[in-house]
């Protein structure tokens, strides 16, 4: 006899238990497990005896997979080349980054294609919104805005003939019957819920904008992100320009894309070319930094590795990093005082990813070290050399990964050396390139910077370069 197995389901997200429970421990919701139809072990037998809906794979029809170009090239790339019809899309960034900006300019592009978006918004006022678009340039007629935060309404007016939809914000929306004020778990999620059915009965991608905390979270605890396709970050500093779009969630697409925007008089520009961007402001002659090529998503970026070290005055030398994983750069640290005899215990030790970017693949590691020994020896870097690779805690070297893309970027930027892992290195193909091949991460100093390890800089570090 084929065996039964009793299962509990939680109503709230559909969290599955073996065991009863008092609370659910994906949603913590009380009291939502409910008993589950008993599933069967063996519950083979002919497919003509499958209850009406339930079908096998190769006959479900493809559906319209065709996705709409946002005109935004950037914007596209992150959204895994364009948006699908019935996605939900949650663009989420601290208020202030340009997010409506993008938004409208991207409803714009969309309209270029022939697609009609509707705007909700629940924070501006239309007479705003017409004044953000004719400082963006953008055809007025083709736009279509609505001023309303009452979901039903939203409902209403989205039946209407459009082929996009955007929300402008979520915290914004409320379902009169709930009663608890907007912005609310229980209103964030029915809001979201409801514009989403919406969107996939339609088959209209469907955009929602939502704030983040301080904290870095998406208000109303993360629960907008399992009932979206796609969640995408949009991160930028107040006082620069520059923009990082970047996937953080993408059903439809590969995640960790990184679209890149500059924020100009007149709207967020793409930038062609953000490895010029994040180099491009680099000392000559400095000491203390070194170009690496990461990879973010399936696109490689030089970026700019900054490091200060000089003679500390209080007991605990301060260490601090800003782009970087502070963790990571205290190991390091640690390996070159152990490995390689560096003297870093009364250095403060400050690193820093120039133009505000961040890294966070292991293969910056190695021009970590070297960024570290330049300042720290107040000796520059040679301006064509890039440096990459892992930094293991005995002091070898490991692979990067994905070289030959890495290195065809610094060609292309006209970098003329690269030091990293000598397998690795001699396995790839890289004719601009000159290769310094290393083993042991103390190695980096005769074969990059030309210096013994132990000879410290004039006047005690500091960096006057
Ligand atoms: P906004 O899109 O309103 O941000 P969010 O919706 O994420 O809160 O953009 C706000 C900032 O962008 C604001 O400080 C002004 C700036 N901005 C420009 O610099 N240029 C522009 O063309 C526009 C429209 C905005
Ligand atoms: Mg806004």
């Amino acid at each position: 006899m084929a065996k039964t197995r009793l299962r509990y389901a939680c109503s709230e997200c559909g969290y599955v238990s073996p065991v009863m429970l008092g609370r659910c421990p994906e949603c913590q919701a009380w009291a939502s497990l409910r008993e589950m139809a008993p599933e069967t072990a063996k519950a083979k037998g002919p497919k003509s005896a499958l209850k009406e809906g339930v079908q096998s794979l190769d006959l479900v029809p493809k559906g319209e997979t065709e996705r709409v170009s946002t005109g935004m090239k950037e914007l596209d790339r992150v959204l895994g080349g364009g948006m699908l019809p019935g996605a939900v899309i949650l663009l989420s960034g601290e208020p202030g980054v340009g997010k409506s900006t993008l938004l409208l300019q991207a409803a714009a592009g969309a309209a270029k294609n022939g697609m009609r978006l509707l705007y909700v918004t629940g924070e501006e006022s239309p007479a705003q919104v017409r004044l953000r678009a004719e400082r963006l340039g953008l055809p007025l007629e083709d736009l279509f805005v609505l001023a309303e935060t009452e979901v039903p309404a939203i409902l209403e007016a989205a039946s209407g003939p459009f082929d996009v939809l955007a929300v402008d914000s979520v915290q914004t929306l409320r379902i009169p019957e709930l009663g608890s004020p907007a912005g609310s778990p229980t209103q964030l999620r029915e809001s979201a819920q409801l514009l989403s059915l919406l969107a996939k009965r339609r088959g209209v991608p469907l955009w929602l904008v939502g704030h983040i905390t301080k904290e870095g979270s998406i208000a109303g605890p993360k629960i907008l992100e399992h009932l979206v396709d796609t969640v995408l970050y949009f991160e930028g500093e107040r006082d620069r320009p520059v923009r990082v779009l970047r996937t953080f969630k993408n059903r439809f697409g590969a995640v960790n894309e990184l679209g890149i925007f500059e924020m100009t008089g007149s709207g967020l520009g793409e930038v062609e070319n953000p490895s010029g961007l994040f180099i491009a402001e680099r000392a000559h002659g400095s000491s203390g930094s070194c170009i690496t090529p990461v990879l973010e998503g399936r696109r490689p970026l030089l970026m700019e590795i900054q490091a200060l070290v000089s003679p500390s005055f209080i007991p605990m030398p301060r260490r601090q990093s800003l782009g970087a994983d502070p963790s990571r750069v205290g190991l390091l640290a640690a390996v070159l005082e152990k490995k390689v005899g560096l003297r870093l215990f009364d250095q403060d030790l400050f690193v820093n990813v120039a133009g505000g970017a961040r890294v966070s693949e292991p293969a910056a590691d190695l021009a970590i070290v070297a960024a570290i020994s330049s300042s720290f020896q107040d000796n520059p870097l040679p301006e064509d050399l890039v440096v990459l690779g892992e930094v293991g805690l005995a002091g070898e070297i490991r692979r990067a990964g994905r070289m030959e893309e890495r290195l065809k970027e610094a060609g292309r930027m006209g970098f003329g050396r690269v030091c990293g892992h000598k397998g690795e290195l001699e396995a790839v193909k890289a004719p601009k390139l000159k290769k310094i091949g290393i083993e042991r991460v103390g190695e980096i100093f005769q074969a990059a910077i030309g210096l013994s390890p132990f000879r410290k800089g004039k006047k005690g570090g500091s960096d006057n370069g």
